[in-house]
């Protein structure tokens, strides 16, 4: 049963990514918050290549780059190859990678072998493991050692949950399952979002509960409103396809609340990667983009695409004078339309 969902998820968010996808008004090509940001030209600003460095560091963490494939997936055969091949293609690019939600495992053990191949096929590379809020801190810490992981993510889905018929409607104690989770693994844990965004009193929260990072995973790209009303026949919570706060208009509420941000949620290109940077985000992370490129053209197109991106976000930043992931914050950015109207609304700066 698991195992089946999971493999609907993956057909279903790529076809969200393919070209030829559904086209809705929340997602019509061109459509993203994030073409509201846009850096000033400054003609003169550009440095030299051989002085940028992508290496990017956060709560005690250093990352050679600030691009990680984010989770997405394990629990049936067919996920466990994808999970191999996405861990192949991280190792060739040097890229951290996070397993999907490692619940399946955490049911029926059998199934960890979907899972393993991320460490496997990555052995020196930074892996996290995926949980949700309501694991025990003995799960945790199981899912944690099934593959060696040097982060754990718990992700927080309230609104997937409500979608999806069987899905959880207890949320109350989720503060405290997280709490608990904090304290009983011996790793970072990075609390994210699967697509809707959150707000600065979010991180405010999870700062009180000794989360280290937060991954703001926002609107824009992967939607699980959409994906769980496609797998039933009649869509009762289609208003929901528009819920949640975008990729920039959640680093712009979230930041300066006291977590380092990660950001992830609609990354079409390396330049949504260098405006995420700009917006105060640590490193960049894509997950059904980079799905649909490796079910489409396999291993070396998904390396392909990597190593374009991360040759491409050298270039903008050389361009920009950014001689650091982290330098982009310092450049000039103007905030237009709606996401300027938002900025407005939240009285942000
Ligand atoms: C996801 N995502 C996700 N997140 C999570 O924390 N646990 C999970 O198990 C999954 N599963 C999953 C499956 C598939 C097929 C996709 C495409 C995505 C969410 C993902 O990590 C990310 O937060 C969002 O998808 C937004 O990024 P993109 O897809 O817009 O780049």
């Amino acid at each position: 049963m698991t195992g089946n969902r999971k493999d609907e998820h993956v057909r279903l968010a790529t076809a969200q990514h393919s070209p030829e996808r559904h086209v809705t008004p929340f997602d019509a090509p061109g459509v993203s918050q994030f073409d509201e940001v846009r850096f000033m030209h400054h003609a003169l600003a550009g440095t030299d290549r051989a002085e940028v460095s992508t290496r990017t560091s956060f709560a005690g963490l250093e990352w050679q780059v600030p691009l990680y494939i984010n989770a997405m997936t394990g629990g049936s055969e067919k996920t466990g190859e994808i999970n191999r091949d996405l861990a192949i293609a991280a190792r060739e690019t040097g890229l951290p990678i996070a397993t999907g939600s490692m619940s399946p495992y955490l049911k029926d053990p059998s199934t960890a072998g979907t899972f393993t191949p991320m460490r496997r096929e990555h052995p020196d590379g930074f892996v996290m493991a995926n949980i949700n809020a309501t694991a025990t801190a003995e799960q945790a810490r199981r899912a944690v050692g099934l593959i060696e992981a040097d982060a754990l993510q718990i992700h927080l889905n309230t609104v997937q949950e409500t979608v999806m018929p069987e899905g959880d409607r207890s949320f109350g104690h989720w503060s405290a399952g997280i709490e608990k989770i904090v304290t009983a693994v011996e790793v970072p844990v990075i609390v994210k979002e699967v697509g809707f965004g959150l707000s600065g009193r979010t991180v405010e929260q999870l700062v009180s509960l000794g989360v280290r990072v937060a991954d703001v995973a926002g609107r824009g790209g992967t939607n699980f409103a959409r994906i769980e009303n496609g797998r039933r026949d009649h869509a009762d919570y289609a208003y929901l396809e528009d819920w949640g706060l975008s990729t920039p208009a959640s680093l712009l509420d979230a930041r300066g609340h006291g977590l380092p941000l990660l950001a992830s949620g609609g990354v079409r290109h390396p330049l949504d990667a260098a405006r995420a940077l700009a917006l105060g985000a640590r490193a960049v992370g894509a997950a059904g983009g980079f799905l649909t490129v490796l079910l489409d053209g396999g291993v070396d197109a998904l390396v392909r695409q990597i190593t374009t991106w991360l040759d491409q976000l050298t270039a903008l930043m050389t361009l920009l004078g950014a001689h650091s992931p982290a330098a982009l914050a310092d450049c000039d950015v103007l905030v237009t339309g709606s996401l300027r109207e938002f900025c407005q609304d939240r009285g942000l700066a």
